[in-house]
């Protein structure tokens, strides 16, 4: 291992000295005591809960968060009675479902831990796997359900944690052999290495350079300002973002976005598999998941940023962006009945400003499958738009994000809801719920994937079903005023997560099959559960992750205003 650099909390001191090991991870043997110990506090905060859905407005109870329930001897875990785990005993509420508490003891299982500080949770605890590979790691994607499943009982520390950590770790200099990446880009995981023998912790991360196929994690950043958003609400302590090294953090992520280049449209340019779907699967360009969660960071760094210094430009920039961005999504990634009958009959080869067809798509490239797919009623943001290039597969995540982030009209919200109950059977069959329909097969499979072993028809990220997109699914369900559907999800779910051991995800069709490739305890599927669980039995949850529509001209709005 490199010896370490100590650094100081100074946000410009920690972009300084950094080692990279042979292996090309990076590494440091010491992160900075004084750095850690002044920023990662408990909060001690009361907090009320008030959000408002649809229009009704849900009032939670007034909780009082006493600060000695954030303290343990582990240093971090505060529990809030009002929903059970294994490690709260008083003011239980609710019988105790069996399953709840087999996943409250698997996801702490999966806690890592940083000189005896939890710092996040692996990706998978799979025993029988023959091969870590890389879920032995912390990813910044797979952690936000833990951490929001943390958040909703209470225990903030390991959220916290997690986010000065991955912050610390953006500082680092990240390179490809020769190439410097950006200085905004966060990690897509890392990892601590306990060494026993010298009772030193190391932290590895991978920003790319390790991962197959080279891919820098496009959404790793998103997810961090969403999540610290998430902590910030649900804490009611801006203490944290309003640090500057919190500060500085959002504003390198977004400058990396919103830096002025040679694009015409205002959605992000991205290579493939940046993403949940780190794989080639045919959505670089612009992918529905980034353009999702990219509104929804921004929309979130509203919030978040302090309207002073350099901030008050950017925040400029942001709102500019937000327009442009969501009109172009309304647009041009919306599809419905309407819609394609319209795209059906396009005209091609036109010029100038007048087009309709502005993007030169020839009817001849709709895929046959999406003609008795679309429903009369409903719809949903399709895959990617691009030059003479739509991709309408449908994805789960982008499109629940969307309907969160409020990225989505509420005419457009309900009709997405419309369609997965109308395509139920495609959509989620025995076990929600499919990150991406159809599948892909024969030559199209070949070209697109590569020939890709791991994604072939009906499995992984071609056309599998993840349980982890349960929280998502439940989130857009409350937050569109349908519950049951989210009910129903959940019933199909309990049939089979744990009696299978939490796959990764499901193969086939319907999803009858634990993926060929799966793997087991996977943390994601383990706390996206819970999360919905917690959200559908206290719907003020949802505050968390859910961003309001903004009727008006969006207003920069002082981070100080949280309920
Ligand atoms: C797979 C998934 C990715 C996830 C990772 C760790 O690579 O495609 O989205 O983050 O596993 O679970």
């Amino acid at each position: 291992m490199e010896n370490g650099i100590k650094k100081t909390p100074s946000s410009d001191k920690i972009n300084s000295g950094m080692k990279k090991t042979p292996s090309s991870l990076f590494s440091i043997t010491e992160l900075d005591d004084f750095y850690f110990q002044h920023l990662s506090r408990s909060p001690r905060l009361n907090i009320e809960r008030k959000i408002s859905l649809d229009g009704c407005s849900i009032s939670g109870n007034l909780r009082h968060i006493d600060s000695h329930e954030c303290i343990s001897p582990m240093g971090g875990f505060g529990h809030r009675a009002g929903f059970d785990t294994p490690n709260s005993t008083s003011d239980n509420v609710y019988e105790p479902h069996m399953m709840v508490v087999a996943a409250w003891d698997a996801l702490r299982k999966s806690i890592v831990y940083f000189r005896g500080q939890p710092v996040g949770t692996v990706a998978a605890c799979d025993v029988t796997s023959e091969e870590a590979l890389n879920y032995d790691q912390v990813f910044v994607r797979d952690f936000v359900p833990s951490a929001l499943a943390f958040l909703m009982n209470g225990e903030y520390d390991i959220v916290r944690n997690f986010l000065l950590k991955t912050l610390q770790l953006q500082s680092w200099e990240k390179k490809i052999d020769r190439f410097k990446l950006g200085e905004g880009v966060m990690p897509a995981s890392f990892k601590v290495l306990h060494d026993s023998h010298k009772k030193i912790d190391t932290i590895m991360a991978d920003f790319g350079e390790s991962a197959i196929g080279r891919v820098a994690p496009v959404d790793s950043g998103f997810w961090w300002i969403i999540l610290l958003r998430a902590y910030t609400r649900s804490t009611g302590d801006s203490t944290l973002s309003e640090t500057p090294d919190c500060q500085k953090g959002i504003q390198l992520i977004l400058s990396l976005c919103l830096a002025e280049g040679f694009d015409t449209f205002p959605t992000l340019l991205c290579t493939d598999g940046c993403c949940m779907i780190d794989r080639r699967m045919g959505i670089y360009g612009y992918p529905i998941e980034i353009q999702a969660l990219f509104f929804m960071a921004l929309r979130c760094a509203l919030q978040l940023l302090k309207p002073e210094g350099e901030s008050k430009e950017l925040l400029e920039r942001i709102m500019t962006r937000l327009h442009a961005l969501s009109y172009h999504m309304r647009s041009y990634f919306w599809l419905d009945f309407q819609q394609l009958n319209g795209i059906y009959r396009y005209k091609t080869e036109e010029y100038s400003h007048t087009a309709v067809n502005k993007f030169n798509v020839i009817p001849d490239s709709i895929p046959d499958w999406l003609f008795d797919f679309m429903p009369n009623r409903g719809g949903y943001f399709i895959g990617n738009v691009s030059p003479a290039r739509m991709d309408f597969r449908w994805f789960a995540l982008g499109n629940c994000i969307a309907i969160l982030a409020s990225l989505a009209t509420p005419e457009q919200s309900i009709a997405i809801m419309d369609l997965i109950e109308e395509r139920w059977e495609e959509l989620v069959g025995e076990m929600p719920l499919k990150a991406c329909f159809p599948a892909i097969d024969g030559h199209e499979w070949t070209s697109v994937t590569g020939c890709d072993p791991k994604n072939t028809r009906w499995s992984y990220h071609n056309g599998g079903s993840w349980p982890v997109l349960l929280w998502l699914l439940t989130a857009a369900s409350i937050k569109t005023g349908r519950p049951h559907i989210a009910k129903k999800a959940i019933d199909l779910a309990e049939r089979r997560l744990l009696k299978d051991g939490w796959p990764e995800y499901y193969d086939g069709k319907l999803g009858r099959y634990i993926g060929k490739q799966s793997r087991k305890y996977q943390t994601w599927s383990i706390a996206g559960y819970l999360v919905a669980k917690m959200m559908l039995e206290d719907p003020s949850n949802l505050g968390m992750i859910s961003l309001e529509e903004d009727r008006e001209k969006p207003v920069v709005k002082r981070s100080s205003s949280w309920s």
